[in-house]
Order: C-alpha cells, then sequence, then structure tokens
C-alpha cells in the first residue's frame, strides 16, 4: 500500500532521507520507529506530497505520489507532528471546516462530523475551544480530522507524543479499531514500548536509512539479543537445570522461585529445543513461557550501533 525505493531528501548538505526502502502492506500498522532527526517526519511529508523527494521514488496504493499527487491526497490522511493554534474555534467548527476543506457537500459534513466525533469518543467536547482540549483530546481532534475523508491510508507523526499513559492505551485502541475498519496505519514514534503491542511490522530508521525492517519476532534475533524463557516443571527443578545447562544454545540456567529462568545464546529461538530435552528425560512440564522482548531494548542495541 506504501512503498518507497531508494528515497533521498536532501536539505542543502544534509541528507535527511537517505536511499530508504520501506514496503507497508495493505491492512498492517506499520511502525515508524527511530531517533530524533532520523528522517521521519520527512519521509512522511513527502508520502502526503507536501515535500518533493530529491530522488527516489514514492507511491501509495501504487500511484507515484509526483505524478499522481491529487489522488494520493484523497486516499491519505496524514497527521502532522504538531497541531496549530485555532484561537476561538471550536471543535465542531474545527472538523467542518476541514470536511468542507476536503470538498465534502454541505448536506452531509454533520453527520460526518458527528461519525468521526463518536469515533473518537470527542462527542461531549463538541462544543468546547480546540485550544481549551488537553493534550490527549487534541490528539485524538486530530485524528478526527484525519478520518473525515475516509482515507483508505493513514499515515500518523507520532500521535501518542506527550501523552499520559492512559491515553495513549486510549490512542492505541482507536488505532486498532482503524485497523478492524480496513485502513492501512503508518505510524512515527521515538517511544518504542507504545508501538510493541499494535504494529505488525515495524521499520527502524536511523540517519534517513533503514536499518531494520520486519516483524518484531524477525527483528529481535537479528540484533543480537538473547532471548528468555521461563520454564517450570512439577518437580524434579534440579534435574531440569542439569539438563538445560549442558544445552549448547543455552547460555545460562539459574532458579528464580518457583520457575528456571533460561536465558539463550544470542539468535537461539529456544522454546522447541527445552521442551524437547526435558519430555525426552520424562520430566513434568507445568510451562514454557518465552519472556516477552521489548522493543526498547532492540532500539538500544540499535542506537549502541551494535547492528551491522
Ligand atoms: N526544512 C528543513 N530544512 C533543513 N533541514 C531540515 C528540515 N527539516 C528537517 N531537517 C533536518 O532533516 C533531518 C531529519 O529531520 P526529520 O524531522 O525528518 O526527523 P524526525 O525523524 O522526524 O525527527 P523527530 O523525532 O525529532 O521528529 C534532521 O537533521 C533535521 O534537522
Ligand atoms: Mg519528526
Amino acid at each position: 500500500m506504501i512503498e518507497t525505493k531508494n528515497l533521498t531528501k536532501k536539505y542543502g548538505n544534509l541528507t535527511a532521507v537517505d536511499d530508504l526502502n520501506l514496503t507497508v502492506k495493505d491492512g498492517d500498522i506499520f511502525g515508524f520507529i527511530g531517533p530524533n532527526g532520523a528522517g521521519k517526519t520527512t519521509t512522511m511529508r513527502i508520502l502526503v506530497t507536501l515535500l518533493e523527494p530529491t530522488r527516489g521514488q514514492a507511491s501509495v496504493n501504487g500511484l507515484d505520489v509526483r505524478r499522481h499527487g491529487k489522488k494520493v491526497r484523497r486516499l491519505v490522511g496524514y497527521m502532522p507532528d504538531f497541531m496549530g493554534v485555532y484561537d476561538d474555534l471550536k471543535v465542531f467548527e474545527y472538523l467542518e471546516f476541514f470536511a468542507a476543506a476536503f470538498g465534502i457537500e454541505r448536506r452531509k459534513r454533520k453527520s460526518i462530523v458527528e461519525g468521526v466525533l463518536e469515533l473518537t469518543d470527542l462527542q461531549s467536547k463538541q462544543s468546547a475551544a480546540v485550544d481549551s482540549l488537553s493534550r490527549g483530546m487534541q490528539q485524538r481532534l486530530g485524528l478526527a480530522r484525519v478520518l473525515i475523508h475516509d482515507p483508505k491510508v493513514l499515515i500518523l507523526d507520532e500521535p501518542a507524543s506527550g501523552l499520559d499513559p492512559r491515553a495513549r492505551i486510549e490512542i492505541r485502541e482507536l488505532l486498532r479499531e482503524l485497523k478492524r475498519m480496513g485502513k492501512t496505519i503508518m505510524i512515527s514514534s521515538h517511544i518504542l514500548s507504545e508501538l510493541e503491542e499494535i504494529c505488525d511490522h515495524v521499520g527502524i530508521i536511523e540517519h534517513g536509512h533503514m536499518v531494520f525492517s520486519g516483524t518484531l519476532e524477525e527483528i529481535l534475533p537479528r540484533l543480537g539479543i538473547q532471548s528468555k524463557v521461563r520454564v517450570k516443571v512439577a518437580d524434579s527443578q534440579d534435574k531440569a537445570v542439569e539438563l538445560l545447562t549442558a544445552l549448547p544454545q543455552i547460555s545460562q540456567v539459574r532458579i528464580s522461585g518457583d520457575y528456571i529462568a533460561v536465558t539463550l545464546h544470542e539468535g537461539q529461538n529456544g522454546d522447541g529445543i527445552i521442551a524437547r530435552t526435558l519430555v525426552n528425560a520424562d520430566l513434568d512440564i507445568i510451562s514454557i513461557q518465552p519472556e516477552k522482548l521489548k522493543l526498547d531494548d532492540a532500539f538500544l542495541q540499535l542506537t549502541k550501533g551494535i547492528v551491522h
């Protein structure tokens, strides 16, 4: 649905986006992750036709952003990183204004505005001044605005920045709902843990380059992060520790309360081998539970320059 090929953007001598290749599949939520200045906003602005690339291609639904700007703008909803200031404008006036700007007929505007207010749970605030809304509500209003022309693709630049944990969960729920509605969503962030739970794929960008893209499960082993597994057995815990310690795939085995904490060597994915070993020795397994690896860990590894 979204694709870039060797996309490059230079500002004078500075290369903000550098031969960037990315693909977002139809119906996916794609997390676009990178530190400050990595080139996320620049990439997104090219995709929504606000900036011209210096070189390379970008397309949405097969439409080149340069040649089919108008069609691309119909297809995408873009939420910028900053909202701007709207003085005394009320929430519904703000949305009606954008409905008009999108060319939606006057008689249809009211019901469309009501629909997006409901979806973003802002009905109770429809007569409040935009500037009086809390940050979380403003972010939801930003999403409501993006949804007015019912775009297939949403490009959201840090929609969860500056939100408290509860507001972040609300945005996450809303994004899940939008995915269920069939939208393709590209969302940027440098707060990684907030994307971990909702993204189908992530792309990690650094200095304008895509250093990784794929599913979390694909990325983490390649980053050389060690997987950890919690193993519980009914009895003979000592025997289990002995067997697991002997496995070449495993770097550390430690008893921690009622479970055994197993650390695997880099790149190893161990629940299979652990299960086979214990079953072969006739031990009673209660559970084998991989510890969820955090995207934050992956990111730290990246910014330490560990990635090759
Ligand atoms: N209009 C501009 N003129 C000159 N340089 C720019 C311009 N816009 C962005 N840059 C530079 O391009 C690089 C990429 O910026 P960009 O805003 O795309 O990064 P980002 O990943 O969105 O960062 P952040 O996480 O801080 O939002 C930065 O070095 C930035 O200073
Ligand atoms: Mg940015």
